[in-house]
């Protein structure tokens, strides 16, 4: 790919994602661009990034962010958070608190934003209770993934064998076994399409947890530090914000209280 055209892909993807991809990413750009490029049987980098410019319905541009975005993730990664969300739970259940509200803001296919619904329905052992997600990602294709709840038997190893008999059902599609996320998970999360480059948010808060993990890693300081800002006008006093193991927050200017590795709290 030319400089010139590397450098307009970035320039877009930055100024619509807040996804800062480097100088290192030019064969990430190219294979990921490559494959709208093929998609519209278009012959060259630059034909395509006409047609981008030129597409005043904006749809390709949400085809090439969801392109551009790496969506990996899996079912209770990093479990001890998880593990310390169930503990605080149970603290603020004790407390006498029944409505929780909860925020999975970069929640990709769904695994994270369900593991949280298994998590916080463990915590209630049974009391009826007004637990809500907001499952948030940028990439429409993870989001309609999300929606279905259906998951490959390869993305449902981490899930321990109690809680997967309790919150899935199995089906098959082809032969082939494939795991639905039961009602009694997909009533409590909402899914919507938002960029986390572009607070202030519309939600008003406060919230008891934000899950914002493995999604920093791809914006530059100024994103972060405008992101951080909104994630702490949400939290309510003493909520959690749990962040990727990568993803200190050294180095950023934020109101955030380090807890543990990962794991901030407002105050
Ligand atoms: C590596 S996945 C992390 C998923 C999950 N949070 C986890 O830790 O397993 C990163 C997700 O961030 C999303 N993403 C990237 N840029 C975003 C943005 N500007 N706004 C919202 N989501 C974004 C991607 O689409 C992707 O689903």
């Amino acid at each position: 790919m030319k400089t010139r055209t590397l450098n307009t892909f970035r320039q877009i993807v930055y100024a619509k994602s807040g996804i800062a991809l480097s100088d290192k990413k030019e064969a990430l750009v190219c294979a990921r661009v490559g494959k709208r490029v093929r998609a519209l049987g278009l012959g060259s980098y630059e034909q395509y990034l006409d047609v981008l410019q030129n597409d005043e319905s904006g749809a390709e541009m949400v085809e090439l962010l969801d392109a551009v975005c790496t969506n990996v993730t899996s079912f209770f990664r990093d479990a001890e958070q998880f593990d310390f969300l169930v503990t605080q739970m149970r603290s603020w259940i004790a407390a006498g608190q029944t409505r929780f509200r909860f925020w999975s803001a970069a929640s990709s296919t769904g695994e994270e934003p369900y593991s949280l619904a298994i998590a916080l329905l463990e915590a209630a052992e049974g009391r009826a209770l007004d637990m809500r997600i907001l499952a948030t990602d940028l990439s429409t294709t993870a989001l309609e993934q999300c929606r279905a709840g259906v998951y490959e038997e390869r993305k449902i190893q981490t899930v321990p064998p109690p809680l997967l008999s309790r919150y899935f059902s199995v089906e098959r599609f082809d032969g082939v076994r494939h795991y639905r996320v039961k009602p009694e998970l997909t009533r409590m999360v909402v899914i919507r399409r938002m960029n986390l480059s572009q607070p202030p948010f519309p939600m008003r808060g406060p919230l008891d947890a934000i899950l914002c993990r493995n999604v920093m890693i791809y914006f530059d300081n100024p994103v972060r530090q405008r992101l951080l800002a909104d994630i702490h006008r949400l939290l309510k006093d003493g909520g959690y914000l749990f962040v990727g193991h990568a993803e200190s927050l050294t180095g950023i200017v934020s109101p955030m209280k380090y807890v543990r590795p990962a794991i901030y709290t407002r105050s």
